[in-house]
């Protein structure tokens, strides 16, 4: 599926832009199924979370208990804003099933370097004109840890992302460095073990604007950022996180899935559900 060229940017940079990946009707036809899903959700499902008493802890809980589940999230700045959907849409749904699943999406895997890919994670990310937030440099690494590293991330452009609404950056080479920080489990909440206090440079971070139908591809390791969107249109994307059944699952990482719902890979093949 890739080119010489291709791989060689991969290898250098530690992402690859792909445009025209995904056929503009893919993207709408998600759009419109990710607009029923916020539709029919009911903020009164979680309603510890809009009172300011134990908010921390219930939405910690909403979130560590979704890794095997299709669930809405809402903006820090506006609790009546959805701005992502997650995170197991592509095991439970049956179009992000199909958009997920898909023979190219899996030859750009094999052709980065995933050698059983399982597909841990999905997101589907809206950034709402004017209230769409920001999100800080990590990698994604830090959040989806495996030992040795593969979490790879495929980033698709449901909308055209650009410096107005909040398209990704990252940093090129980055990829080569190691992962500063690791987020687990503790207790029954969260914590971030940091492995190195220095921050990344960002001198040389590059804006990845991406047309509608764009792939994205970013090694686990590079770190990677987006800007708020203070524009007048949206920003949808929709994130895949693959990691590799070679590699070990750490108990303690926050996405855990029930033995029910094991992880699969491209094909109909059953995978190993992480430990
Ligand atoms: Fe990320």
């Amino acid at each position: 599926m890739l080119t010489a060229e291709q791989r060689a940017d991969w290898a250098r940079d530690g992402f690859l832009v792909l445009p025209g990946f995904v056929p503009a009707e893919a993207c709408d036809e998600l759009r419109a199924h990710a607009g029923t899903l916020i539709a029919g959700f009911d903020p009164g499902e979680v309603p510890s979370v809009f009172s300011t008493h134990e908010q921390t802890r219930t939405s910690d809980e909403w979130f560590l208990s979704s890794g095997d589940k299709v669930r809405c999230f809402v903006e820090e700045e506006d609790h009546r804003v959805v701005n992502k959907i997650g995170h197991a849409m592509h095991d439970l749904d049956p179009v992000f099933e199909r958009f997920s699943r898909t023979p190219e999406l899996a030859a750009v895997a094999h052709d980065v370097g995933l050698r059983q890919p399982l597909l841990l994670q999905s997101m589907y990310i809206l950034k709402a004109p004017h209230v769409g937030g920001e999100v800080t440099l990590h990698t994604d690494h830090t959040f989806l840890w495996t030992d040795p590293q593969t979490v790879t991330g495929f980033w698709f452009a449901l909308e055209d992302a650009t410096l107005e609404n909040g398209c990704l950056w990252a940093l090129p080479g980055g990829h080569r460095m190691p992962a500063r920080s690791r987020f687990r489990r503790e207790g029954g909440g969260t914590t971030f073990d940091v492995l190195d206090p220095a921050p990344y440079p960002t001198e040389g971070e590059v804006p990845l604007e991406a047309a509608k139908g764009t792939l994205v591809v970013l090694h686990g390791l590079l770190p990677h950022r987006s800007d708020a969107n203070r524009s007048d249109r949206s920003r949808a994307a929709y994130t895949l996180h693959c990691i590799d059944a070679t590699a070990t699952y750490p108990a303690d990482n926050w996405l855990q899935r029930s033995p029910a719902l094991p992880l699969r890979g491209f094909g109909s093949e059953v995978g190993a559900a992480p430990a």
